[in-house]
């Protein structure tokens, strides 16, 4: 009999990989749903179809009824509340598996209070944007005791991903180390490819032009984030993919983890994170990674916007 699953977190990358849990995580039980908004749990449900998953009405319920509960979450305090609660249920022999994003101290003391409780923990955050998991091609990185990263192998790679990074028996806070380490060059890749597209407009090259040769040089994630800065993706949609907040969360942890690793100097990192300060002035809660690019052109005396 397969383990009954249960998800807690509905955003943009919980989603997708609930869809790939369902249609090929040869489960035999429906997947039980949580999210702190209920609303969006309900529609997801409606989406996946009939017998495909239940809608818990509280965390307590779909941790009771599970052997495996896979969380993925905002950031490190939705994360631990969520545990809080979860905890206070008898947990002892169930796995709980974090996919967030969360600072690695975070994941190391997640691991002590689970592990007190008799419950087993993998931290198992995941590389790759909301289309990815969607796919099912995310890069999923886990670190815990090599017994419960074993129960959790068979929905990665060829359910929710598309190739796993094993630190079997490593702390948790090995994966999100990694985890924030990788963030930073995305975050850094993004402002290049901000600052590149400013100066090919300005200096007439054109954006076209640049753009012709990044799909040339590098294809994968340089090009999907230079194709959304020329649509003007990075300041039309009305929900963010990577939303800034969530990138300001990363490059905090990483400018943290550096300081505390004997004053390491993240100054790329820094100037990208200046820019998402402007980029939450400029757009709200709407700020996506990529509207660096708005704020970089604003800077060097362009419009935020790249059309009218
Ligand atoms: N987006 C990306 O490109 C990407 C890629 C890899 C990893 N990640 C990481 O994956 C995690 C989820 O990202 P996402 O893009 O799916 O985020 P998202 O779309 O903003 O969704 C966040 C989820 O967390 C819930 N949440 C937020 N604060 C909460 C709180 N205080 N208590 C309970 N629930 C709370 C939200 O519930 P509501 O629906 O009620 O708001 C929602 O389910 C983050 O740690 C992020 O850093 C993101």
């Amino acid at each position: 009999m397969a383990p009954q699953l249960s998800w807690i977190g509905l955003g943009n990358m919980g989603r997708g990989m609930c869809v790939n849990l369902v249609e090929k995580g040869k489960l035999d039980k429906p997947l039980i749903i949580f999210n702190r908004t209920t609303k969006r749990a309900e529609d997801f449900s409606a989406k996946l179809g009939a017998g495909k998953s239940e809608v818990a009405s509280s965390i307590g319920d779909a941790v009771k009824s599970s052997d495996i509960i896979f969380i993925c979450l905002g950031d490190d305090k939705a994360v631990n509340e969520t545990i809080d609660t979860a905890l206070k249920e008898d947990v002892k022999g169930k796995l709980f598996v974090d996919c967030s994003t969360v600072h690695p101290e975070t994941s190391n003391a997640l691991a002590k209070t689970i592990g007190a409780k008799g419950a087993e923990f993998v931290a198992m955050p995941v590389f790759g944007a909301p289309a990815m998991a969607e796919a099912g091609s995310l890069i999923c990185v886990l670190a815990g005791p090599g017994s419960s990263i074993n129960k959790v192998k068979p929905y990665t790679t060829g359910v929710i991903g598309r190739a796993n990074i094993d630190y079997s028996d490593q702390e948790p806070g090995q994966a999100t180390l990694l985890k924030i380490i990788g963030n930073t060059f995305v975050i850094n890749m993004v402002e290049s490819l901000g600052e590149g597209h400013t100066l090919a407009e300005r200096s007439g090259l054109g954006s076209e032009n640049l753009h012709k040769w990044i799909e040339t040089m590098f294809p994968g994630p340089y090009t999907a984030y230079s194709s959304r800065m020329m649509a003007g993706d990075y300041y039309k949609r009305d929900e963010p993919l990577f939303g800034v907040d969530l990138a300001r969360k990363d490059a905090g942890h990483a400018l943290d983890l550096a300081k505390k690793s004997g004053g390491v100097k993240l100054g790329a990192l820094e100037i990208a994170d200046k820019h998402l300060v402007e980029v939450k002035k400029h757009l709200g809660a709407k700020g996506d990674l990529p509207s660096i690019y708005g704020a970089v052109r604003k800077e060097s005396g362009l419009k935020f916007e790249n059309k009218d």
